[in-house]
């Protein structure tokens, strides 16, 4: 049995999962036979809101990676059918969790290509907001890109990345806001305008509109210092984004970069806040997003 992790939300609250099983990698069994068939019904009712959206909103590998798994639209998917897709394109499998793992722990199974996956679905009372991620979530959402080599690259340098983090004061802020815009939050130019490829945009249906729609939020051109400065709010829609032009493009400016220098230079200086606009900043335009 190990500790569950402290929740890392800013009104601390118990963990909903059960870690009473967990081995000492925070991995469980996925036990499917367990799933009500009201779990189902919910996994069936978020995915059917959320793929037409996609259709329309979401770029076109993380499109690609959806019909490559081949998740049934009215079942849990089980993680050992998705990791036989995940074998023959990336290399990388899935594991289940039961729920928030510590950061060290994270950054070790990315690190070797395994992505863990909360076993638990939320409640009908959630459909819209959820504190913490739950299958639903961490399976919609992030599963699809793993499929797409450059993207899973990226996530491995990104657990790769962690342990240096660790170890200077303030670091692990900087790299983590790098995980929120453009693992969670991200956007990319296409020649069709802009599209959606994170994961905590396209697991909820209200941000996926209004992420490429809405007048409101900033998007800017992403640039790696900027986003590493940037703070993020959890409990709201975010207020601003930032746009890549390709996963290549992603992997290039952090894998060519020395962290460390950017850590010991900036992770002391308070954060630019998350509505601001600052010197450099390059904004994208929605116009004509919508062109199919
Ligand atoms: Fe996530």
């Amino acid at each position: 049995m190990v500790q569950p992790p402290s929740a890392p939300v800013h009104e601390p609250q118990a963990l909903r999962g059960d870690y009473s099983q967990a081995a000492a990698d925070y991995t469980v069994e996925q036990q499917w036979q367990n799933y009500s068939e009201d779990d189902h019904a919910i996994w069936a009712l978020l995915y059917a809101r959320q793929i037409e959206l996609i259709q329309r909103y979401a770029a076109p590998e993380f499109l690609q990676g959806v019909r490559a798994l081949g998740a049934a639209s009215t079942r849990i998917p089980r993680f050992d059918d998705a990791n036989r897709v995940l074998a023959d394109t990336t290399g990388w499998r899935i594991v289940a969790v039961p729920g928030l793992i510590p950061e060290q722990t994270f950054f070790d199974h990315l690190a070797h290509r395994r992505f863990p996956v909360t076993v638990w679905i939320r409640r009908r009372d959630e459909l819209d907001y959820l504190i913490e991620p739950d299958v639903f979530h961490d399976f919609f959402g992030h599963v699809p890109l793993l499929t797409i080599p450059a993207f899973a690259r990226f996530m491995q340098a990104y657990g790769e990345a962690g342990p240096k983090a660790l170890t200077i004061p303030g670091a692990l802020a900087m790299l983590s806001r790098l995980y929120w815009y453009m693992v969670e939050f991200g956007l990319m130019s296409t020649p069709h305008g802009l599209r959606v490829y994170g994961a905590g945009i396209l697991s909820s249906k209200g941000e996926t509109v209004y992420s490429v729609e809405s007048p409101q939020p900033h998007r800017w051109r992403f640039e790696l210092l900027r986003v590493m400065r940037t703070e993020y709010r959890i409990d709201a829609f975010q207020q601003s984004y930032f746009v890549i032009d390709s996963f290549e493009d992603l992997f290039a400016a952090c894998y060519n970069t020395d962290f460390a220098p950017i850590y010991r230079r900036y992770a002391a200086e308070p954060a630019i806040a998350p509505d601001l606009s600052v010197t450099g900043d390059v904004a994208v335009p929605v116009t004509g997003s919508m062109k199919m």
